[in-house]
């Protein structure tokens, strides 16, 4: 069976979850994974991320969207080309929270970004929990639309109503533009209101990586 929730809640015993912040945190952590970061540690506030600066870390993450003062990087994709051999550790308002939530056999972090080779790894797991990160307890456009582009190209036929329905909202959208599509969220059309338009463009881009950033023990490695 393929589940979907649109907003992240306390979850056990699961065997394969997939947790979704298309804006912008998931879009980080597959990125800073691609260009070679050691390893992302999602932090739950500011000042356990200040605690944990040691030598080869990069404090990183967002409150308000922007940078916290004494942070290395923000929570823009596109600061993480140059981490190679970096531990991240990662704090942002939504995205972190909703990974702190799951308890899993196995958490995977999905976006556009890395939507096929999701799909690939999902595809040997019967079950499966979509979790979208949402926004400040709203659910989230572009994290619903990214579940139902992974529930369709599942292409499994047990499929909760959540996930019909996620399937169907990607459906709409599938032959179009990706990032038409996504503007349509409230939080991309704050971002641009930011200054942060170009993350937007960033994040709509389908299969730019083949990572898949797995869960182990505190932190996301790359597959
Ligand atoms: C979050 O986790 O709340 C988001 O990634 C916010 C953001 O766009 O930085």
């Amino acid at each position: 069976m393929i589940d979907v929730l649109f907003l992240p809640e306390r979850i056990s015993q699961q065997e394969v979850c997939v947790v979704i912040d298309v804006l912008r945190a998931t879009s980080t952590i597959v990125t800073a994974l691609a260009n070679g970061a050691k390893c992302v540690i999602p932090a739950r506030t500011v000042a356990q991320a200040k605690r944990m600066k040691v030598g080869n870390v990069l404090i990183c993450g967002e409150r308000g969207g922007v940078k916290p003062n004494g942070f290395d990087l923000g929570n823009s994709p596109t600061e993480y080309f140059g981490v190679r051999g970096k531990e991240i550790v990662l704090t942002t308002t939504n995205g972190t929270k909703a990974i702190s939530m799951i308890n899993a056999q196995v958490i995977y972090a999905a976006c556009f970004l890395n939507l096929r080779q999701i799909v690939k790894r999902l595809s040997g797991h019967m079950d499966v929990t979509l979790i979208c990160s949402g926004q400040d307890g709203k659910v989230a456009y572009e994290d619903a639309l990214c579940a139902g582009a992974i529930v369709h190209e599942l292409g499994r036929d047990e499929l909760t109503d959540a996930a019909k329905m996620a399937k169907e909202l990607w459906e709409i959208h599938e032959k179009g533009d990706l990032l038409g599509a996504l503007l349509r969220a409230e939080h991309a059309q704050e971002l641009i209101k930011y200054g942060f338009s170009e993350d937007v463009s960033f994040c709509a881009q389908k299969d730019l990586y083949d990572t898949v950033p797995i869960f182990s023990k505190d932190r996301f490695v790359a597959e």
